[in-house]
């Protein structure tokens, strides 16, 4: 059995599984933090990998950049594949002045701008939360891996380019803590669909500043966020 997107056999996808945006991101962490891992899927060349953590199967698959991509991945993984927990890890940019570069984020909820929620909600705002079982579990791992996590909101947007300059002082000012692309249908669809999922964000840009990472501080804090993540496996 296979799914549109993804070409697994219907027991090679884990019930925990990682979703990075780059699919070399998830080839990344099944090369240099998994065991036995194998590849189950290159349909579009968004990679997909199951392997073993600390005795624990667990699975890596790329989702593409916005909701519009994440949202067929995290259907055929949950509706086919029978996911469980999904959790995102991936970049956000930063809106809060306290917030720096390699921060990592516990996002508990996600506010966006998806257009497929404005539709499915009928323009009523639904309030898309990461489930706390998760989010509990991640941040307790956090501590004794003695990484520091901050807990907070984020938003979603599927408009990455956009010539507003003003355009995040509101949500600044409600206390976002960054803006990233995919959280929001994740748990949307989550919840939609009964399973968990949370989001692991690491701050790789500031917004008001414009300053961004190297390719180094991002490896390391990279690292960081999948080490939370796989230790909910
Ligand atoms: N905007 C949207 N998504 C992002 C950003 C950003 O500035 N940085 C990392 N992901």
């Amino acid at each position: 059995m296979s799914s549109l997107h993804i070409e697994a056999e219907s027991d090679q996808i884990a019930e925990t599984i990682l979703l990075p945006g780059d699919p070399l991101r998830a080839k990344f962490v099944a090369d240099n933090m998994l065991e036995d891992a194998f590849c189950y899927n290159k349909v579009r060349n968004m990679l997909g990998f199951t392997g073993i953590y600390k005795g624990k199967k667990v699975s890596v698959q790329g989702t593409g950049m916005g909701m519009g991509s994440a949202s067929i991945y995290i259907n055929e993984l949950i509706t086919t594949y029978n996911v469980k927990q999904l959790i995102r890890v991936g970049t956000c940019g930063a809106i809060q002045d306290h917030l720096k570069l390699g921060d990592v984020i516990l996002a508990m909820s996600a506010s966006g701008d998806s257009g497929a929620n404005q539709v499915y909600f009928e323009g009523m705002h639904y309030a898309a939360t990461a489930d706390f079982d998760l989010l509990f579990k991640a941040y307790e791992a956090a501590q004794r891996l003695n990484i520091q996590t901050q807990q907070g909101s984020v938003f979603s947007t599927n408009t990455f380019y956009d010539d507003d300059p003003q355009r995040w002082d509101k949500w600044e000012r409600h206390g976002i803590l960054g803006i990233e692309m995919e959280s929001q249908i994740l748990f949307t669809l989550a919840s939609r669909f009964n399973v968990k999922a949370l989001s692991i964000l690491t701050v790789s840009d500031h917004i008001k500043t414009g300053e961004a990472s190297s390719h180094t501080q991002r490896e390391k804090s990279y690292v960081d966020m999948m080490k939370i993540a796989l230790e909910l496996a």
